[in-house]
């Protein structure tokens, strides 16, 4: 049986296996690495502390994800085709790792967090 999140390991595997789905998704992929050209090295650090400062009471996520996400708007396709595939692999993500009350959560909380996303996004143009 899978195991729910429980630690920092467990956010760190969700993280890793995440984007290197992401990478190789056709919608999503050359958004990060050709339009954002993300430094990965930074960027995964980054993501350890935000999905623990959610789902693991950690509290070292400081940031503006709002902010970020409707300036990449000026650069990246960033509309609903975008959003719900980042949905899909992430979830894909969760339950091929995970089971139990944090895992739903998690789901849910991305869930919520792209819809006001894409809501500033459309807000702002
Ligand atoms: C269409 C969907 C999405 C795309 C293409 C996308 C893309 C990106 C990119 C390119 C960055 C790096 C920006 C930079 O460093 O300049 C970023 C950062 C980030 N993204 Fe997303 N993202 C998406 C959805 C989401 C969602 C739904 C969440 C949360 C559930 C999220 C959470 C974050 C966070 C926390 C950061 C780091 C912000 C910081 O630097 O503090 N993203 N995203």
């Amino acid at each position: 049986m899978k195991q729910d999140i429980i630690n920092r390991e467990d956010i760190i595997l969700l993280v890793d296996t995440f984007y290197e789905k992401v990478k190789s998704n056709a919608i999503l992929g050359y958004i990060f690495d050709d339009i954002a050209k993300i430094n990965w090295s930074t960027h995964l650090p980054k993501m350890y502390s935000f999905w623990a400062s959610l789902l693991i009471d950690e509290h070292s996520y400081t940031g503006n994800p709002m902010k970020i996400h409707v300036d990449l708007k000026n650069i990246a396709p960033m509309r609903e085709i975008e959003f719900e595939e980042w949905i899909i692999v992430f979830n894909q993500t969760i339950d091929e790792l995970f089971e139990g009350d944090t895992a739903e959560f998690a789901k849910a909380r991305a869930e919520n967090i792209a819809r006001i996303m894409l809501n500033k996004i459309n807000a702002s143009y």
